[in-house]
């Protein structure tokens, strides 16, 4: 297919990229419509994950997993939630997310993430995610792929959009549009064929769970309106599970997360998840301390 133009949906947990197979030339519709292109290792999910390994060089998707567990410093995830924002207004998202802010950001400056002794702006790290997927768009053309189209939140403001088209940039591709996740749902459902109508469409996604009320005129869709959670999608619903089970399990053995500026970062970085810092030692030290951390648990 020369030249062809992918959809990229950027995801706070997973992003994924794929295309519109055209017409046949007989005219048969058979095999048309949008179509997911798998990665490497056969997956039509990437992981919105990115780590800096032992050689500083960038790992993307399921491969940083292992950063996040073993080298927490080095690994970022849910970025889109930093996207076009600035350090005034990224309060909420520290309180929850391991964010590692470049030390000397100022007030109205872009934003920075550390990743081991480097730092990268959010569109910078959401590149590294694009880039790969650009990489399996021309592995699955056999071809260079320049064109992109990317999904943001309908709810996305404008430096949000142009932090989104940075990161298309960034990665070496033209981004010829942002299509609002919503309506990109909407057209991967067909809807568009109808026409004319009003459609609500829930997204339960990785960081947010909302709603948008589109009108589809003439098979064009306006978002009419929009609202949601910022902070109800499956990251934050895996975090407070992880955090409960964790505290009911660990909690009786593990040192407070007072006071917290004396903490090492990784222990910090525990804290900001509800995990108390030396309850992870304390489990790697083996069952012993897990059997006494439960037996504790069992008689309070
Ligand atoms: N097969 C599955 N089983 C369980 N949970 C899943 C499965 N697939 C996705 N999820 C979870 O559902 C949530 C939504 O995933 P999805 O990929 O739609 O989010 P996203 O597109 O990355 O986020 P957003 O649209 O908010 O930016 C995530 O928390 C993800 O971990
Ligand atoms: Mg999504």
């Amino acid at each position: 297919m020369a030249d062809p133009v992918i959809g990229i949906d950027l995801g706070t947990t997973n992003s994924l990229v794929a295309y519109m197979a055209p017409q046949q030339a007989n005219g048969s519709a058979a095999g048309t419509g949008p179509v997911v292109i798998p990665g490497e290792d056969g997956s039509n999910l990437l992981p919105s994950m990115v780590a800096l390994d032992e050689n500083d060089q960038i790992i993307v998707g399921n491969a940083t997993r292992k950063y996040l567990i073993e080298t927490p410093e080095r690994a970022v995830y849910s970025i889109k939630r930093l996207m076009g924002r600035g350090v005034e207004d990224i309060h909420d998202e520290l309180k929850l997310f391991p964010f590692r802010l470049a030390e000397d950001i100022q007030p109205g400056e872009v934003l920075r993430i550390e990743l081991g002794e480097k730092t990268f702006t959010p569109p910078e790290i959401s590149a590294f995610i694009v880039r790969q997927l650009k990489r399996n768009a021309e592995r699955f053309f056999a071809g260079p792929v320049t064109k992109a189209v990317i999904t943001v939140p309908a709810y996305f403001n404008d430096a949000q959009r142009q932090a989104t088209k940075d990161a298309g940039r960034i990665a070496g591709l033209d981004v010829l549009r942002l299509v609002n996740e919503p309506t990109a749902a909407s057209l991967a459902y067909g809807l568009d064929k109808k026409k004319n109508g009003i459609v609500a469409v829930y997204d339960l996604g990785g960081g947010t769970f909302d709603i948008s009320i589109l009108k589809l005129h003439d098979g064009i869709f306006e978002v009419i309106a929009t609202n949601g959670d910022t902070h109800l999608g499956g990251d934050d619903m895996r975090w407070m599970i992880f955090a409960a089970i964790w505290a009911s399990t660990f909690a009786a053995v593990a040192r407070p997360c007072k006071p917290y500026a004396r903490l090492s970062s990784r222990q910090k970085l525990h804290c900001q998840h509800g995990i108390p810092p030396g309850s992870m030692s304390n489990y790697r030290k083996g069952s012993a301390t897990s059997e006494r951390s439960r037996a504790n648990n069992s008689s309070s």
